[in-house]
């Protein structure tokens, strides 16, 4: 069946990767193979912005890779590449930066966001981290761009610096991306309050042996409301059991909604059943990572391939891009 488009993501070194990342983004990854040519970029150069220590960079980068082919990217047809060996994008950042007003840069909620979590590290780089990811999306002549609501200021912004540069060197050299706004659900960490992220602390490995996990489960916060045993909870307001509908049999689902509200099934129950059926969820993804870490070769292989193949079409696309420029 012919595909769709091209779809490009990326997402930044962050190890091993958690549920949360799961539900969000790489669940989404996965499916959209099946309609589109996907290019999924691991953006080291974008983590440059934040993380000062690199230390753990080569390591966060690997470990996110096996997490993602685990999880069932298909290297053969997809572009599954490191940015930093791309070089062509950093070339195209420079030359987009051109049409990029500063002052748009500076206005954007998540650079504001950025000077407030680090104040004394407001980089240049920092600045022009929409550029550089406009660069990503537009150097493989992407589609369709799928992101989360947090990210749909950087698309929009995206398709305005691709408008200026055609604009202004008339070209249609660079083609604009449309976003695709994914249902991506907020995974709660085990806090229950707050998104589920490393640096919060509240997250659960994917990648988690199943004792680990089990142990993280059973730290879950439940209904605040229900204190006792014998206290009835409310599972509408209960993150085990939004997990338990995502995770667990239908029929388990069921019987926790009913028993759970007249108190027949206690919390540590409920999240003791969570943790298994989360543990045999997981079973194949973990058999699979397993497998491909056992040859690491194996999957620097991948890498380098993809960024053989993103290579390609990241240098036809500059020919045509100094070519619009006329640089001489
Ligand atoms: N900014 C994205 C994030 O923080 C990561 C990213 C970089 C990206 N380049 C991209 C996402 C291109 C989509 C397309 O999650």
């Amino acid at each position: 069946m012919a595909k769709k488009g091209r779809v490009f993501s990326g997402a930044r070194p962050t190890g091993r990767q958690h549920l949360g990342n799961y539900l969000g983004a790489i669940q989404n990854y996965v499916a959209l193979q099946d309609d589109y040519e996907c290019v999924y970029c691991i953006v080291d150069i974008h983590a440059l912005t934040t993380v000062e220590d690199t230390l753990d960079l080569k390591q966060n980068t690997y470990e996110m890779a096996l997490d993602w082919l685990a999880a069932g990217i298909r290297p053969q047809e997809t572009i599954m590449f490191i940015q930093s060996h791309v070089p062509e994008v950093m070339e195209l950042h420079t030359l987009l930066s051109m049409v990029t007003p500063l002052g748009k840069l500076t206005d954007l909620p998540t650079f504001k966001e950025k000077i407030r979590q680090q104040p004394d590290n407001v980089n240049y780089g920092l600045v022009g981290y929409p550029v550089l990811m406009t660069a990503d999306i537009v150097l493989y002549k992407t589609d369709v761009v799928p992101v989360g609501i947090d990210q749909a200021p950087h698309i929009e912004f995206a398709r305005e610096i691709v408008r200026s540069f055609n604009y202004r060197y008339k070209t249609n050299a660079l083609v604009e991306p449309q976003m695709k706004n994914t249902k991506i659900l907020k995974v709660l960490g085990i806090d229950g309050k707050e998104k589920m992220g490393k640096s919060l602390n509240n997250h659960i490995e994917l990648a988690a042996t199943p004792e680990e996990t089990k142990t993280r489960v059973l730290q879950m916060v439940t209904d605040p409301a229900r204190i006792k045993r014998t206290d009835p909870g409310n599972p509408d307001v209960c993150n085990v059991f939004t997990m338990h509908k995502i995770f667990s049999p239908q029929d388990e689902v069921d019987m926790i909604n009913v028993e759970c509200r007249r108190a027949g099934i206690g919390c540590v129950d409920c999240k003791t059943r969570f943790a298994a059926n989360l543990n045999k969820n997981l079973e194949p993804f973990r058999a699979k990572r397993a497998e491909l870490d056992a040859k690491p070769d194996v999957v620097q292989d991948i890498l380098n391939d993809g960024a053989k193949r993103a290579r390609t079409i990241a240098q036809k696309t500059m020919t045509e891009v100094r070519e619009a420029i006329q640089l001489p």
